[in-house]
């Protein structure tokens, strides 16, 4: 392994550092009192009723955080905001893939959100009750959550790429009573069908009942639709005639906020449950020190989709309590061309952006030319979410999109975790490319072996499994109808100890500062050695010829796993061949160490990735052992594989 990254740090300027939110003090208040940092940041939101105690652990691993607090998600959201006179500011810049555009401001969000929590009180919804939640990137999806959250209904989003089956399953799994779509979704210039794809979830396993009364349309794309009356019922004839004036009443702080199914390790997904005091908290302390935010003047941006936890944390719950004006994109970074996001940036003054690293190194491929174009200079913070951001791809990010200035932060978490766990702070924290660097302040994790002890600090081999040792405000409180799989999945590995295992593994460089590895099944051994996928994928991207590469440990007759890659060559490499190849494996060999010189490598035209832009590792892995593949079903382009093939052969 080498050290020569972790000597490469970045520390923010003093005028930076001087007029962030946060500064190093918070660490040690942290510290000190464990239990008072985490009331002081609850008190930044509005209660209803006062908790008694901040945490209950007793009935681990199911905490209960602002014990007999009340609370409204959604009036913490909104409401309050207008109370206090911002009702003029803009809440959300929507931007319409098709180039039309809202601003809605604090004042609007409220009067629509009460409109839906009517209408919803209406259709004869109460507070526990489950409603799907199946749309694209409009404001009615923001509009719908909210409205639940008002009322104490617990909402299931489903990323409306989603196959009808996949939402079936959602559905029955925790039997919603009203799913609410729209007619179609822009794809590229043209509509494609959304409602379509409800109705055939509805009517699928042929008469088996399903627990749904009634759909709600919103009309987003003008397309026909069918129609089954009783059922179905349209956003712009019902929520848009409801009363706009609400009354939001307080909930639990322990009160069901949301259902969101992220995939296990079997094929069934695991309904991850989240309350309301502790994660909205959590959301909202993250958003305020993390990116840094200021209320009023900010213009903040992620591009996550709703459907993910990114988005719920991140552009629904932490940035509307924080009172942010944030963009909302409905589209492609490449549609009508690959100028868009910059296009927006410049359009709304974006000064805080949160993207992923996949977007990063695509954004890479396409050349810096295309963001060159464009005035970034409102750019003052980037975020950085969803995989391990490779050096190559951090520094670019930080040159090119944060003009060699702007803070990276490098933000590790989960669906399980809620928000944000390890981060930089940035105007705190000497960034190291590629290291999401330490927990922050009111978070413990720690870097432990097969049996727990910590890994020893400063040595080559410092690399074990990323676990949680004490609860936090927005960690789940179980799997939905499951809670046996909630312990045996997360709480069994270290049960002794108590702790949480996240499924990552993870390094601590010679300075104690953390670098998540990626999933532990992604992390390959070859011949006893340790090697991470994501480390050898760097060095590969670290050849000026590799736009992207994917790694994945096929097995092995004599090393036990043996390391083949797939590489994207970027548009200026015409050498295709095996020179090209073997110059590869020799980089790989030189930046890591000759145990981690990858056995074949692969030039493909492209990645099998999900919707959400992971690379589809087991997939590739089937590939390079000529096994069949697995399920395809949640790629974006099932059609790679063809590609993928006739690249390896
Ligand atoms: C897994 C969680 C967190 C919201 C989006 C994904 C990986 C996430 C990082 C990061 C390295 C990261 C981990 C984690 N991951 N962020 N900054 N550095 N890895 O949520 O689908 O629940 O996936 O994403 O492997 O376990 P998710």
């Amino acid at each position: 392994m080498t050290d020569t990254d972790h000597r490469d740090s970045y520390p923010p300027s003093p005028a930076f550092a001087a007029a962030a939110n946060a500064d190093a003090s918070l660490y040690q208040r942290a510290e000190t009192d464990r239990d008072a940092f985490w009331a002081e940041q609850a008190a930044a939101l509005h209660w209803h009723e006062p908790w008694t105690r901040v945490l209950d652990w007793s009935a681990a691993p199911v905490a209960r955080w602002f014990v007999d607090g009340k609370l409204n998600v959604t009036y913490n959201c909104v409401d309050r905001h207008v109370l206090d006179g911002h009702g003029d500011q803009v809440a959300i810049h929507w931007e319409g893939e098709p180039g039309d555009s809202r601003a809605i401001t604090y004042r609007e969000l409220l009067a629509e959100v009460s409109r839906a929590a009517n209408y919803f009180t209406e259709l004869g919804l109460v507070a526990g009750d489950r409603v799907a939640i199946y749309m694209p990137m409009v404001p009615e999806a923001i509009v719908a959550i909210l409205a639940c959250a008002r009322l104490g209904l617990t909402h299931s989003v489903v990323f409306a790429g989603f196959s009808p089956s996949a939402l079936r399953q959602r559905v029955d799994d925790a039997s919603a009573r009203l799913v609410i779509t729209t007619d179609g979704q822009w794809r590229r210039g043209k509509p494609a069908p959304l409602k379509e794809a409800v109705d055939e979830a509805l009517s699928a396993n042929g008469s088996t009942p399903h627990s749904v009364e009634h759909v709600l349309v919103v009309r987003r794309v003008g397309i026909e639709v069918a129609w089954t009356e009783g059922r179905d019922v349209w956003w712009h004839e019902t929520v848009a005639e409801a009363s706009d004036q609400h009354e939001a009443q307080p909930f639990d702080a322990e009160h069901p906020l949301f259902i969101l199914y992220t995939s296990g390790t079997t094929g069934k997904p695991k309904g991850i449950l989240h309350t309301s005091g502790g994660y909205l908290t959590q959301a909202a302390y993250t958003h305020h020190n993390v990116f840094d935010h200021q209320a009023g003047q900010d213009v903040y941006w992620c591009t996550a989709d709703i459907g993910w936890v990114t988005g719920h944390s991140y552009i629904v719950y932490g940035p509307l309590a924080n009172r942010a004006t944030q963009v909302v994109y409905e589209g492609t970074p490449n549609y009508p061309d690959e100028h868009r996001h910059w296009q927006i940036i410049e359009k709304y003054g974006v000064s805080i952006y949160y993207t992923a690293p996949t977007l990063v190194r695509t954004f890479m491929k396409w050349g810096r030319e295309i963001p060159d174009a464009h005035d970034l200079s409102s750019v003052r913070v980037l975020g950085s979410v969803g995989e391990p951001i490779n050096p190559e791809a951090w520094r670019w990010y930080r040159d090119v999109i944060g003009a060699g200035t702007a803070p990276i932060v490098d933000t590790w978490w989960q669906t399980e975790t809620g928000t944000i766990m390890i981060s930089p702070l940035p105007g705190v924290t000497a960034t190291k490319p590629g290291a999401a660097m330490t927990p922050l302040p009111g978070i413990s994790a720690k870097v432990v072996d097969e049996e727990g002890n910590p890994v020893r600090l400063g040595e080559t081999e410092a690399n074990g499994y990323l676990v949680l040792d004490q609860p936090w405000p927005s960690m789940l409180r179980g799997i939905w109808g499951d809670p046996d799989r909630f312990r045996s999945t997360y709480w069994e590995r270290y049960a002794e100890q108590g702790w949480y295992f996240a499924g990552d593994g993870a390094k601590l460089d010679t300075d104690g500062d953390l670098w998540v590895l990626g999933r532990v099944d992604d992390v390959m051994n070859v011949s006893g050695h340790r090697i991470s996928t994501a480390e050898v994928e760097s060095a590969l991207v670290g050849h000026s010829g590799v736009a992207e590469a994917a790694v994945v440990g096929a097995s092995d007759a004599t090393t036990g796993q043996g390391i083949v890659a797939f590489v994207i060559l970027t548009a200026e490499t015409t050498d295709t061949g095996n020179a090209l190849v073997e110059e590869l494996k020799a980089e790989v060999a030189r930046a890591i160490s000759p145990i981690a010189r990858p056995r074949e490598i692969h030039v493909v035209p492209e990645l099998p990735k999900t919707r959400s832009g992971k690379i589809m590792r087991r997939l590739l892995r089937d590939v390079a052992e000529g096994n069949e593949l697995g399920d395809t079903s949640t790629l974006v382009d099932p059609t790679v594989f063809e590609a993928i093939k006739a690249g390896k052969s």
